[in-house]
């Protein structure tokens, strides 16, 4: 049976903070010099192993941020829904940001510069990456899976094009 649609949207909170708090503070003035790539601006096969747009500022924020979030779920739990733990969302903040440099891989490898959207992809990868790495902690039900993937969508295009507006974003995407 599908669960409700907040039950799903209480379990992904920590990887929607993660990525959001990976571009937000890139836009916080205090951080600007922080901005070393996490690849360290190494290539492989002459083509960069992630890009600029993968900062090890935006990982350590995702975690804390992610962490931060599940410290509070913990602290109001919600009947019926998932037991959020800091432990658990530290490591769905870590997948969604590794999901997130999974598709910048693919993305250089197949020579796209930084920001090229792919459909679909830009929305979804983080989410994989949580719910991956979510699954080597708790068991996560395909229908789980599905349901965040249709609730991020919509959720994704509006943040992103805010994102953009308020220029944190350099594609609406
Ligand atoms: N970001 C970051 N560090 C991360 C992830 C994201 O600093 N680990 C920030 C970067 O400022 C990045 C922005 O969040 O530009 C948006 O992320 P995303 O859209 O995934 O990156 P793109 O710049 O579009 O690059 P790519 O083509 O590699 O996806
Ligand atoms: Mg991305």
């Amino acid at each position: 049976m599908f669960p409700s649609v907040l039950a799903v949207v209480w379990f992904i909170m920590p990887a929607w903070v993660a990525n959001s708090a990976a571009i937000d503070v890139s836009g916080l003035p205090v951080l600007k010099n922080y901005s070393a790539p996490v690849d360290f601006g190494l290539k492989w096969r002459g083509k960069r192993i992630f890009g600029d747009g993968k900062t090890w500022r935006g990982l350590i924020a995702g975690v804390l941020a992610a962490t931060a979030c599940g410290m509070v779920q913990q602290q109001y739990p919600i009947h019926g829904y998932h037991l959020m733990t800091p432990a658990l969302a530290s490591m769905m903040g870590l997948g969604a940001l590794v999901g997130d440099m999974v598709e910048s891989f693919i993305k250089r490898q197949s020579g796209l510069a930084r920001g090229h959207p792919l459909f679909l992809m830009d929305h979804l990868d983080y989410i994989f990456g949580a719910m991956f790495f979510a699954w080597t902690m708790v068991p996560v039900s395909f229908e789980y899976l599905i349901m965040s993937c249709f609730i991020t969508l919509p959720v994704h295009f509006i943040a992103n094009i805010v994102a953009w507006i308020v220029k944190l974003k350099k594609k609406p995407w």
